[in-house]
């Protein structure tokens, strides 16, 4: 066991043990709070990579163990799958930024991560839910995206693509397990989730806006700002994997997680700035610049959920309006380092 490996674990076996991979994270420690309200006793796996233990520090810790390390040790992975009644494997390398800059890692841990959660599961007949992503329909322009549509990637060459990949990946392996070893386990892919304990270092677009306009800095908008998405608060978005996790009708499928009010990038600018009474400019930023290369954004990014609103009959209950009081809430709060470029 490697030195650095900090274990806290409980002694008994309860019948709702849950495993959280990535629980330190911004998702997963919504997940986790959300888990623990509910009465379950939760294990993080996190290796702190891009989480951080104070995303858990409010959380009621009677019930919550942590131990650090990585889904790639997969003798440790496999000891807590065994231990547990269900796993969410949300752990992945997460972020443009990130994947450009650390394109190997990126599909290390995304890849051999996953295989390690899932192939756990698999053997101790756990429960899993696989964290996917939008970024599996690539770059189709068949809006909106539905589950069973193609996917249509890059080129090979464009380091950017690596992380759908590795996302279909382990979508294929969840269903290869589902298949040859009877898994019971479900997929979402989340659309552009959004709220607080988000980091911008990585590239995620409203929590840098957020703070740009906070500090009256431009806000600084990628491309032409034309590209649209859809946002998601992070609360309604663990509301619906915590059913779908329970939903026997949501076994060996996967969903589409994610908001339908298609907003342009440069509106989410001016919109951020009128709600949160900035003075900020907006300013372009062409990819090259802001990357360091070239990039192929998607135009538009739009989820169809009515697979998700017949399966558990989900609606979003929070607006995006009251998302980005929410991230500047917490960009706000003393425990946030703005000069670290979060
Ligand atoms: N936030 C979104 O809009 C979004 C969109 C699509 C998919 N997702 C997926 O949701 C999941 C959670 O994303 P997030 O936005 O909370 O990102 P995040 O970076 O906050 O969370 C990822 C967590 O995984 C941990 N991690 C990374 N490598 C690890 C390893 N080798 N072993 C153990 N832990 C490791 C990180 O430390 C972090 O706590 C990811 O699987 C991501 O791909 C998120």
């Amino acid at each position: 066991m490697p030195a650095a490996r900090r274990r806290e674990m409980p002694e008994a076996r309860p019948s709702s043990r849950v495993l959280v991979t990535g629980g330190a994270g911004f998702i997963g420690s919504h997940l986790c709070a959300r888990l623990l309200e509910r009465g379950d006793e939760v294990v993080v796996l996190d290796d702190l990579s891009t989480g951080k233990r104070e995303n858990l520090a409010e959380i009621d810790a009677a019930n919550l163990s942590f131990v650090e390390g990585s889904v790639l040790d997969t003798e440790l992975v496999d000891e807590l799958v065994a231990a547990s009644d269900r796993v969410f494997h949300l752990a992945a390398a997460v972020g443009v930024r990130l994947i450009l800059d650390e394109p190997v890692r990126t599909l290390e841990t995304n890849v051999e991560g996953t295989r390690a959660v899932l192939g756990a599961a698999a053997r101790h007949g756990v429960r899993a839910l696989f964290a996917s992503s939008s970024e599996v329909y690539g770059r189709s322009d068949e809006l909106p995206f539905q589950e069973d549509a193609a996917v249509v990637l890059g080129a090979t060459s464009e380091p950017r693509w690596s992380y759908a990949c590795s996302k279909a990946f382990g979508e294929w392996l969840a269903f290869a397990h589902a298949r040859a070893d009877g898994l019971d386990v479900r997929i979402v892919r989340f659309f552009n989730i959004v709220g607080q304990r988000q980091r911008g270092r990585y590239g995620m677009v409203l929590p840098n806006f957020v703070r740009q306009a906070l500090a009256d800095e431009p806000i600084t908008v990628f491309g032409d700002g034309q590209q649209t998405r859809c946002f998601l608060h992070v609360g309604d978005a663990v509301d619906a994997v915590v059913r779908l996790s329970e939903e026997p009708r949501a076994r060996g499928r996967v969903f589409n997680v994610g908001a339908t009010r298609e907003v342009a990038i440069g509106d989410l600018a001016a919109l951020v700035r009128s709600e949160l009474g900035s003075a900020s400019p907006i300013v372009r930023m062409p990819y090259r610049e802001a990357y360091g290369m070239s990039i192929t954004d998607l135009p538009r990014r739009v989820p169809d959920v009515a697979r998700l609103h017949a399966c558990i009959g989900f609606t979003p209950r929070v607006s995006l309006e009251a998302a980005i009081h929410d991230v500047a809430e917490y960009e706000q709060s003393p425990r946030v380092t703005r000069r670290s470029g979060r």
